[in-house]
């Protein structure tokens, strides 16, 4: 009776081990931490608003668009594929990196995109043509000397926060999560202009 009882008590056992849901060796594969802690959490920009802003710079076929703190990378991956531009996108958690990535194979943009791991202030992004932004104030406004050194006629748009007293050549409000917010934009101006100074 005793031996029964064990046996009953092991198959039940076995039964239930079997039929639990995720076992170790199934989990979703573990993306590491970043680096070190973002300067701005991750929220992302609403579709209609990303379009908003690859309007608002009027990118095209001929453009390289770095959107510097990617997020899932929508903003290079819609440049890529309804714009037809290229698209670096720089994000310090690898979380987002991983996502970035499987979005652009599903958008089937791979060939157009690539997504950088690390921390913006130390990434190269002279060769953008176009420069997107959705970040803090106070991030923004650390970013303005080397914003200012890319080349004359490179657009730079953000989402939300200004550069501060930079002039912007347009602004156009959109109605985001929290209400109306701004969109802005900036032409770098030629070399020896004053900061915020249009280029026309
Ligand atoms: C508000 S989200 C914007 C995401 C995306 N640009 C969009 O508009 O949907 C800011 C992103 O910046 C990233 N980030 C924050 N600090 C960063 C840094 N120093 N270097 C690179 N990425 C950073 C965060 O991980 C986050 O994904």
């Amino acid at each position: 009776m005793r031996i029964r009882d064990l046996a009953a008590a092991f198959l039940l056992a076995v039964t239930l081990l079997a039929g639990s849901p995720l076992p170790a060796q199934q989990a979703p594969a573990q993306v590491a931490a970043p680096a070190r802690t973002p300067d701005v959490p991750y929220e992302p920009t609403p579709p209609e608003i990303v379009k908003t802003m690859l309007d608002l710079a009027k990118v095209g076929p001929n453009d390289l668009v770095y959107d510097l703190g990617s997020g899932d990378g929508r903003i290079v991956i819609m440049a890529a594929k309804e714009y037809g531009a290229r698209g670096v996108g720089v994000d310090i958690d690898p979380q987002r990196i991983a996502e970035s990535n499987a979005n652009a194979r599903r958008a089937g943009v791979t060939d157009r995109v690539r997504f950088i791991e690390g921390d913006l202030f130390a990434t190269d992004f002279y060769p953008a043509t176009v420069v997107t932004l959705f970040l803090w104030p106070s991030v923004n406004m650390q970013l303005r000397p080397l914003l200012r050194a890319l080349k004359p006629g490179t657009r730079i748009v953000s989402y939300v926060h200004d550069l501060g007293d930079w002039r912007p050549e347009q602004v156009v409000k959109v109605k985001g999560q929290h209400g109306e917010r701004n969109v802005y934009l900036w032409i770098v101006p030629a070399s020896g202009a004053a900061a915020g100074e249009r280029v026309q």
